[in-house]
């Protein structure tokens, strides 16, 4: 059993957990995500690490419950344990393997939106530690959804901004981006965007058109996180990938972002579900 040292709602439907889980902590790098699983019945649910302690043996899990047992695993409290708690898995991000000489040289943008700033932060703090600042710009729907801007901004050059105007600035993550290239002259070497995937497919269609390579995280539905059952798979250029063990981490310039949502679509339906538990 993996326990719960900390649990809290982090704003409007979000909620963030520490978990003990010294193995997954121990091993886990920027990029990475863990299955879990609340308790026997509970669905498998994959979730980016948003953060790791490898001395305390713990892992920072954020999530918006959407689904059944998202909605059970809020309820989670302190004391509390998950049944399984699998990982890490999938590769890591790019940057951990590069040379760090290398990295410092480049000019990094992150797109986060809404609960992708979770999976985000890994990567700045990484990068941070590694004497690399990158910007950082967050959208979310309004000010009670803006996520860690706390820790964002201590590890990034962060931008906010909103939908609704409620807090910073009004409007979308690509306008930011649009703005700090077309009018105050940022030039990026590679942009990282995590978020919706209809946010992802904005970010990139922007970043064709200003030419900067651009790295996604895909999060499509996956069942056994370890490319046996097929859930996962993405047509990237003209391969099929699987986002479980090829990924999570793509080109988001060859990923086809409208079949990927034609699929997240269908396994939202009941028969997907059903099709889902009778692959498992
Ligand atoms: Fe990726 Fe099953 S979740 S192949």
């Amino acid at each position: 059993m993996y326990k719960i040292q900390e649990a809290e709602m982090l704003a409007n439907n979000i909620y963030r957990m520490v978990v003990e889980a010294p193995r997954v902590a121990q091993h886990c790098l920027p990029g990475q995500f863990v299955i879990v699983k609340a308790d026997e019945e509970g669905e498998r649910i994959p979730l980016t690490i948003c953060d790791y302690d490898r001395e305390a043996g713990t892992i920072t899990i954020v999530f918006m419950p959407i689904g059944e047992s998202t909605k059970k695993m809020k309820d989670l409290k302190a004391g509390d344990a998950f049944m399984d708690f699998v990982g890490p898995l999938g590769q890591p991000s790019e940057f951990c393997s590069e040379d760090i000489e290398e990295l410092k040289k480049k000019r990094i943008v992150f797109v986060a939106g809404g609960v992708g700033t979770a999976p985000v932060y890994p990567q700045l703090k990484w990068l941070h530690e590694h004497g690399i600042t990158a910007d950082a710009i967050v959208g979310a729907k309004t000010k009670d959804l803006v996520i860690l801007e706390k820790e964002m901004s201590a590890v990034s050059n962060l931008y906010i901004t909103t939908d609704d105007g409620s807090y910073v600035r009004k409007g979308m993550g690509t306008d930011v981006l649009r703005d700090l290239v077309q009018n105050q002259g940022k030039q990026y070497d590679v942009c990282v965007a995590i978020g919706p995937m209809i946010m992802m497919k904005f970010v990139c269609l922007l970043t064709k058109e200003l030419n900067i390579p651009t790295v996604v995280s895909m999060n499509p539905i996956m069942v056994d996180g370890t490319g046996m059952c097929g859930a996962c798979r993405l047509m990237v250029g003209n391969e099929v990938k699987f986002a479980c063990v090829d990924g999570p981490e793509f080109d988001g310039h060859l990923v086809d972002f409208d079949l990927a949502m034609k699929r997240q679509q269908m396994y939202k339906t009941e028969e997907g579900r059903a099709l889902l538990r009778y692959q498992e």
